[in-house]
């Protein structure tokens, strides 16, 4: 299949001058549609700076991006940015990321509504797949830190994006729950989705068709 995602050279350095911090050292990395990508690493290496800048949340210091071919290192119009991640991106940050004044549900169907499309069916189709349909009007602080990890899940799917950007989505789940969380990653990348997952859980190599690892600046590919 064609390659999703390609990323050239791409080095990010934090801060100027002495402080400066190098994270990411000329990567390199090739995704192509419809495969689940493990991402690991040690604490610190960079897994969520790398996912941040394929999400455009965040600009490399040099090299480039292409995602669908096109380099979105090079899209200077936050506007567009911004309208190319709710059209094709969906991200689940390292903390879960809910909106606390909303309920399961609502937080799950926000981003549609807030462009005008009421998602609230497929939100609770979603929530009912993640085991979390029957409380999805309950309040993110009444529940548990797997069941918020679920709803984050639930909401980056709502958009049916191209490309599901994971950081540790599994980090609260029982180990019952984060198997079924891998087998319904490699089962949506059957369907088409594009997963890239960071995860710091070695066991989910087994369930991807691709493996990278993060080390001291170097990105390798180690399956
Ligand atoms: N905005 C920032 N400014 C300066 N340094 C940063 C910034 N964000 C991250 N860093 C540093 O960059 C390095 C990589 O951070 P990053 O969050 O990408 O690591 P990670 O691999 O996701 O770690 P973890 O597994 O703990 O989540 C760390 O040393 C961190 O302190
Ligand atoms: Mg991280």
């Amino acid at each position: 299949m064609a390659d999703i995602l390609e990323i050239k050279n791409l080095t990010k350095i934090y801060g100027q001058g002495q402080e400066n911090l190098c994270v990411l050292d000329n990567a390199e990395l090739k995704i192509s549609a419809g495969s689940f990508v493990v991402l690991l690493g040690p604490s610190g290496s960079g897994k969520s700076t790398l996912l941040n800048l394929i999400g455009m949340l965040d600009k490399p210091t040099s090299g480039e991006i292409f995602f669908e071919g096109k380099d979105i290192t090079k899209m200077k119009s936050e506007s567009k940015r911004s309208a190319l991640r709710r059209k094709k991106m969906g991200f689940v940050f390292q903390f879960d990321g809910l909106l606390p004044e909303f309920s399961l549900l609502e937080n799950v169907a926000l981003p549609g509504l807030m462009h005008g499309k009421d998602e609230r069916s497929r939100a609770q189709k979603l929530l009912d797949q993640f085991g979390i349909g029957h409380i999805s009007h309950k309040m993110p602080a009444d529940l548990s830190g797997g069941e918020k990890q679920r709803a984050a899940i639930a909401r980056a799917l709502c958009n049916k994006p191209t490309l599901l950007l994971a950081d540790e989505p599994t980090g609260n789940l029982d180990a019952a729950r984060k198997e079924q969380v891998f087998q319904d990653f490699a089962a949506l990348a059957r369907e088409g989705l594009t997963v890239l997952m960071v995860t710091h859980d070695v066991h989910a190599a087994d369930y991807a068709d691709a493996v990278y690892t993060l080390h001291e600046r170097k990105l390798e590919r180690t399956k």
